[in-house]
């Protein structure tokens, strides 16, 4: 597989950096738009169960203003489902939610909630929404992603990105295994959390990764060189891990 990876860039702390002062400013939404306009090909938003970035009204303007693909990160509670029914964005990645959490933590235990995950992945699917799990690279939570009829599954990357040396390579072998089992499965492949210019290389150049999810570190560098500029290296950094084919 040599398709372009696509990157999906989330917005939620244009939304932290709002909140911390109550007022409309700096608005995720025209974040969202210079996204689009650096080569984002996809926006990522999460609605977290406390709001402390995204909020309510973010989503509505999201939904009314994008042109790319809006994709809803949310915990599996039944107010979000209800959230997610309502608007019916392109995608909806759930993930583990804990109210004393710095980010997501780790993956969704998929494995051990089947029965529970199966009714949130059925009734997006039916809304058109194509749904994502936020899984480990672990095979039995793959197994148990595609046993439940997930279209996507979001591989964490947190682990990869803090470890280093041997310990790293041995992740990155995880990763890449989770991602060859998954398509095996008919899954596909995302990965994100935690991702930089400096860490992303190897994840993008996993072959069946056909899109990443990347956020805090590009707000971030954005203080320093400008949102256009740090989405731009990003794209230059995966396409250089995985060049794209002429055809695409
Ligand atoms: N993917 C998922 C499912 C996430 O929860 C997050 C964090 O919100 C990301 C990707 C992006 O992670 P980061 O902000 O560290 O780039």
């Amino acid at each position: 597989m040599t398709a372009r990876v696509r990157l999906g860039v989330n917005i939620d702390h244009v939304a932290t950096i709002r909140n911390a002062r109550g007022g409309p400013h700096p608005d995720p939404v025209r974040a969202a738009q210079l996204a689009v306009a650096a080569g984002a090909d996809g926006i990522t938003a999460h609605l977290r169960e406390d709001r402390r970035h995204i909020s309510d009204d973010d989503i509505v303007r999201l939904v009314a203003a994008l042109t790319v693909p809006l994709n809803l990160e949310m915990a599996a509670t039944a107010e979000m489902l209800q959230i997610a029914l309502a608007h019916g964005p392109h995608a909806v990645c759930i993930v583990p939610e804990k109210r004393a959490e710095r980010t997501t933590e780790g993956g969704l235990d998929v494995l051990g909630n089947q029965a529970g995950l199966r009714a949130f992945v059925d009734r997006l699917t039916a809304r058109g929404s194509r749904v994502s799990l936020f899984v480990e690279p672990d095979p039995d939570q793959i197994e148990a992603s595609a046993a439940i009829g997930a279209a996507v599954v979001e591989l964490h990357t947190g682990r990869y990105c803090y470890l280093t040396g041997d310990d790293q390579t041995a992740e990155l072998a995880r990763l890449a295994k989770a991602a060859a089992l998954a398509t095996a499965r008919g899954l596909e492949v995302h990965a994100g959390h935690g991702l930089t210019f400096a860490n992303v290389g190897p994840v993008a150049a996993i072959p069946q990764v056909a899109e990443l999810n990347i956020g805090h570190f590009l707000m971030g560098e954005a203080v320093f060189v400008g949102l256009d500029f740090a989405i731009r290296e990003m794209r230059t950094a995966i396409d250089d891990a995985r060049p794209p084919s002429p055809a695409c």
